[in-house]
């Protein structure tokens, strides 16, 4: 069987594993995938010892995926986009090819709920890794535009810079956010439902037509979409979705199969209540 395993510290939580077990089953793959711990300064030996002993692609979670990026000798352009790697292929020339399936995990969980992207304003909040890893599949998808902005907003300016070349992207101060902007979508990806707390942006932006996306997710709705959900949004979506999109991409390009998602969502869905 051929060996796959997610890499992180820490990693016990990680849902990887049965995700993955799951799509091979459904998909008849022989393939074996593991969590595996390793040292906050072991991800170098981890993973070249993981590919000299065979092992045929890996995933990396927090807080490997600029190590992974680095390990990488090629790279896909939305890894190097994202500047982070949460997928690591072994190619048949012995090369490793590192990936980033965030961004298409988002975009394909947000179609799964048929939500529009192409023609539609979206605005991102949040302009950590997080937003950087999704910025190019969402371009890709043809929106009317997408703007960033985060507390910081030198981050979210340097992100609309970054990305400036390959789609309709600005930056916009939370202060300067208004009712006289019209979104049909906002996507938080702050770490800010974390702590049980709003990412900033004013309520005037909710309205009965947008869907709000928290790339977060728990047993409870997210303290973002629980907020947008009160103040009258057409749909609230939490981040399991997206986890479990990046799984399947990451499992189509090991193995050259789309997965479904649905039963796989259904399960863990049951499993966090
Ligand atoms: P990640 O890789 O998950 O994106 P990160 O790079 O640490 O993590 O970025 C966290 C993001 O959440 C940032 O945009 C951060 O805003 P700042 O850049 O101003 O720090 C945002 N964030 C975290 N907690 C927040 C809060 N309570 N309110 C608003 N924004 C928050």
């Amino acid at each position: 069987a051929d060996k796959y395993v997610v890499f992180g510290n820490p990693i016990a939580q990680s849902k990887s594993p049965f995700i993955h077990t799951l799509f091979a089953r459904q998909t008849a793959q022989k393939m074996t995938y593991e969590a595996q711990l390793v040292p906050l300064d072991g991800f170098e030996a981890a993973a070249s010892q993981f590919f000299a002993a065979g092992g045929r692609g890996c995933n990396i979670t927090v807080p490997f995926k600029e190590q992974a990026f680095t390990f990488a000798t090629q790279l896909t352009e939305r890894a190097r986009l994202a500047g982070a790697v949460n997928t690591l292929k072994k190619l048949d020339d012995g090369g490793i090819l590192g990936d980033n399936t965030d961004g298409e995990g988002l975009v394909q969980d947000l179609l799964r709920n048929q939500v529009e992207l192409k023609g539609k304003h979206i605005l991102l909040v949040g302009a950590g890794g997080a937003a950087r890893g999704v910025i190019l599949p969402l371009l890709a998808q043809k929106p009317a535009s997408l703007t960033v902005t985060n507390r910081t907003l030198s981050k979210a300016e340097a992100l609309a810079a970054l990305f400036a070349s390959h789609g309709k992207v600005s930056a916009i101060a939370l202060d300067a956010l208004s009712a006289d902007q019209h979104f049909d979508l906002i996507i938080n990806s702050t770490s800010a439902s974390l702590s049980q707390s709003l990412p900033g942006i004013p309520a005037s932006l909710i309205h009965p037509d947008l869907v709000c996306y928290d790339m977060v997710y728990g047993q409870e709705e997210t303290t973002f979409n629980q907020w947008a959900a009160e103040l009258g949004a057409l749909k609230v979506i939490d981040g399991l979705g997206m986890l479990v999109g990046q799984a399947a991409e990451s499992f189509l390009l090991w193995r050259g199969i789309r997965p479904g998602t649905e039963q796989v969502l259904r399960e863990l869905r049951r499993a966090l209540q």
